[in-house]
């Protein structure tokens, strides 16, 4: 069997060259990264998704540091080979760039992360450079950026007229300039995602993006069927996790009220002669 090596921001690097294609998922928790490991994906984002998908905020707006990094260190101790990247969190890396290069430090040495993520295009590139030139490998995030969901006017495809979309270019190619290892293109246009595909030479990760992009994530809990609340048209469903667990559920209630579980094979047993010695005792 083939030794699995850890990927590495470079092996992505690499992966575009051999236009082989990227996968990416995302995970909160330690049973998810060690079953997303195994399973071979090339990147495990731990997304501020978190937010809606486990914490069950109305957006990604509440989460804070401190819940990011408790998620990215039960993701860390599951995943051994996969490049773990860790999202930075709404107003972790706006105020100064001095906070977000601190903040950004905080997923590698406190989140046990590779690589952090942060959403937005010119108005990051000085973020970006700081970023990385503290030694920390940066992923891009433009399209529809859910931090911006006020600003967007609600959580709409971005870059469908030719102004947003030359736009779009034009920061795709500026982050690139200031250093990202990697771009998040989410809901864009499949033509548009495509041609700045090939013009980049760091690696597009795709979401609602077409197939164009150098590669893929979805929100894993989207994929898994285990968010009740809405799919995005882009998702698809590969699970329905949501009416297996309302299966389980419904079954254990069943099962405890009728009394068939638990069974004598769930039960701890005593000794006949013990027993009898604790009810001479008891008496
Ligand atoms: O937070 C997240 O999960 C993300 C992905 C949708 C790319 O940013």
């Amino acid at each position: 069997m083939p030794v699995r090596k850890k990927v590495t921001t470079l092996a992505l690097r690499e992966k575009k060259t051999r236009r082989e294609i990227i996968t990416m998922l995302t995970a909160y928790d330690y049973p998810t990264a060690l079953a997303l490991d195994q399973s071979g994906v090339d990147a495990i984002l731990v997304g501020d998704s978190l937010g809606m998908v486990v914490l069950g905020y109305e957006n990604t707006l509440p989460v804070t540091m401190e819940e990011m990094l408790h998620h990215c260190r039960a993701v860390a101790r599951g995943a051994r080979h996969a490049l773990l990247i860790g999202d930075m969190p709404f107003m972790s890396y706006q105020v100064s760039v001095e906070e977000a290069v601190r903040n950004a430090g905080r997923f590698l040495q406190q989140g046990g992360m590779d690589a952090v993520k942060l959403e937005g295009g010119r108005e990051r590139l000085e973020t970006v450079r700081a970023i990385v030139a503290a030694g920390i490998p940066v992923m891009g995030h433009l399209g529809l950026t859910p931090q911006s969901v006020h600003a967007l006017g609600g959580f709409r495809p971005q870059g469908r007229n030719a102004a947003a979309a030359r736009r779009l270019l034009e920061d795709a190619l500026l982050l690139e300039e200031a250093g990202i290892f990697s771009l998040v293109l989410e809901s864009v246009p499949a033509r548009l995602a495509e041609l700045i595909s090939r013009r980049l030479a760091v690696p597009t990760i795709g979401i609602g993006a077409g197939p164009g992009c150098d590669g893929q994530v979805l929100v894993t809990h989207d994929l898994l069927g285990l968010f009740d609340r809405f799919t995005p048209r882009f998702v698809k469903k590969y699970a329905d996790l949501h009416a297996e667990m309302q299966r389980a559920f419904h079954a254990f209630i069943a099962e405890v009220q009728s009394q068939t579980f638990p069974g004598p094979e769930h039960s701890v047993e005593m000794t006949e002669d013990e027993w009898q010695q604790f009810l001479k005792d008891t008496e």
